[in-house]
């Protein structure tokens, strides 16, 4: 009897603010009661009216989230590109001399807005990428020139910790792939390789190929990944348990908007221990138009 009023009170009342997982326990329990089909039947149905009414509501505002994160994000990024053209012109000193202060203060105002302009952008990429807005523009080029490229222009961060980077790489017949989108992988994991090592040690950049997939993978030194950590590797504002090692930044972003961008190309990335010490991160492209 008892059972049988807290059925209908829960049929009846459509408003009930319980959770569809607290209605979910409460079926379970009447129905484990209850032999009574009808009334199993209809709190299936309450529950599954609640349950879509709750994911239209979620997907309604993370789609609000989406679109307030792309607005204020673009819009900050013009005010902030004058900011850093300004810094730039007055450390020129291309609007007269200054002094050794002015110069220290004015290089920190640049570096600050350098790194504010760079977490505006992995916004904007984040929510292009959540409302299935990145563009991926896959033009045949060459994947051991664009590697070669990124590593001699992140060799300059590596040089600041006395790090060399060591490179393999494999001649690979051109295919179709965002060049500007894999520069943004690759950087993410040499620059990553170089945070979170220790000054003086080294990394190793390898280039291959597999049948119709090229492979680019990055070791390193550093702490290498706990289990704990593999597991949210790839997911967004990860800062996991290893640090920068010289005061570097970290937003917990790149890793996440890495994976985005190979899976949008077909390929996979992953990472694993090195035999040794270290990490190594790993992307596959599969090599489209290469007929060779
Ligand atoms: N090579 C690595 N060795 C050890 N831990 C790493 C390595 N690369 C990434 N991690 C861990 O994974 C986290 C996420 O990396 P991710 O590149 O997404 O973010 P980030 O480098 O902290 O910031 P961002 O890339 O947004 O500037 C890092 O904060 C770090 O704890
Ligand atoms: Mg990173």
């Amino acid at each position: 009897m008892k059972t049988n009023r807290l059925v209908m009170d829960l049929l009846q009342n459509q408003n009930d603010r319980s959770n569809p997982a607290e209605i979910l326990v409460k079926i379970l329990g009447f129905s484990a009661r209850e032999k009574d089909s009808e009334i199993n039947r209809k709190l299936m149905k309450t529950l599954l009216l609640k349950y879509s009414d709750s994911e239209k509501k979620l997907v309604e505002l993370n789609n609000l989230k989406n679109k307030f994160l792309g607005i204020a994000a673009h819009d900050l990024r013009n005010p902030l590109s004058s900011i850093l053209g300004l810094t730039e012109m007055l450390l020129d000193e291309s609007m007269g001399p200054l002094n050794d202060e002015q110069k220290d203060f004015i290089a920190m105002m640049y570096s600050a807005s350098e790194q504010m302009l760079a977490l505006l952008n992995d916004l904007l990429d984040i929510s292009a990428i959540e409302s299935g807005k990145l563009d991926i523009r896959q033009i045949e080029g060459s994947l051991y020139n664009l590697v070669k490229e990124r590593i001699s222009l992140t060799q300059i961060i590596a040089d600041k910790k006395d790090i060399k980077i060591n490179m393999v790489l494999q001649e690979v017949p051109e295919f179709e792939f965002d060049a500007a989108r894999v520069s943004q992988v690759i950087d993410n994991l040499i620059s990553n390789a170089v945070k979170f090592s220790q000054p003086e040690s080294a990394i190793h950049v390898l280039l291959e190929t597999a049948g119709n997939v090229a492979r680019v993978s990055v070791r390193d030194e550093g702490p290498g990944i706990s289990p704990e950590d593999q597991k949210n590797m790839f997911g967004e504002f990860q800062k996991l348990s290893a640090k920068p090692t010289a005061g570097e930044k970290s937003t917990g972003l790149g890793l996440s908007i890495a994976k985005k961008i190979i899976l949008a190309h077909g390929g996979k990335i992953d990472v694993e221990n090195a035999p040794e010490k270290g990490a190594i991160f790993w992307f596959t492209l599969p090599m489209k138009g290469n007929t060779a």
